[in-house]
């Protein structure tokens, strides 16, 4: 897998620096609020279990599953959701935690959905953005790294399935998509 890579961005170490930051954040601001942590299936699952062992106070996690890329590099803007949350959101602190935000569509549509159900509040956790993909205005509370529009794989993200498993975040060889 690591020779389809061309360049590693953030490796284990700096990783864990952000998720420290994050995950001291979320105990601060939510301290007595009991947040739900509302994980996208599947991208951000390791993200999702990094940042919980970080935080310090009361809190669950939940996951909701929906799709936009299917196995293409770049966000198609259709969105299907797959699977809701068992948990009743009703009056919860709502934590979205995303691996990326892309054209910012499916934060959107997630966003538009969750406040359906009547949360007390929604804030996002999104461990890499794109702000020059943005197509949507997308307000982002904790986030882990700003990046630039490269195709990149790794600690939960995929390049049609693969590479989720490896340890750090890395720009993925252009042959190995065009
Ligand atoms: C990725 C990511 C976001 C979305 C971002 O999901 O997890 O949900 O794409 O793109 P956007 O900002 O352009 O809408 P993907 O469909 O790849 O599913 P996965 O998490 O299961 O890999």
């Amino acid at each position: 897998m690591n020779q389809d890579i061309s360049t590693i961005l953030y490796g284990k170490e700096q990783i864990q620096q952000e998720i420290n930051r994050i995950s001291a954040a979320i105990s601060r601001d939510y301290e007595g609020k009991n947040p739900l942590l509302l994980c996208v299936l599947k991208g951000a699952l390791i993200f999702l279990a990094d940042i919980v062992r970080g935080v310090t106070i009361p809190m669950e996690i939940d996951f909701i599953s929906i799709s936009s890329y299917g196995s293409e590099t770049v966000s198609s803007g259709k969105i299907t959701e797959r699977q809701k949350p068992l948990t009743n959101l009703k009056d919860r602190h709502i934590i979205i935690v995303e691996d990326i935000v892309d054209s910012g569509l499916s934060l959107q549509y997630l966003i538009e959905m969750i406040r359906e159900d009547k949360p007390a509040s929604i804030a996002t956790c999104i461990l890499l953005d794109k702000p020059e993909a943005h197509k949507t205005n997308i307000k982002i509370d904790y986030l882990g790294f700003s990046i630039g529009n490269d195709f990149v794989v790794g600690y939960g993200l995929d390049y049609a399935e693969k590479y989720r498993n490896l340890p750090f975040i890395g720009v993925l060889k252009e042959e190995i998509y065009s």
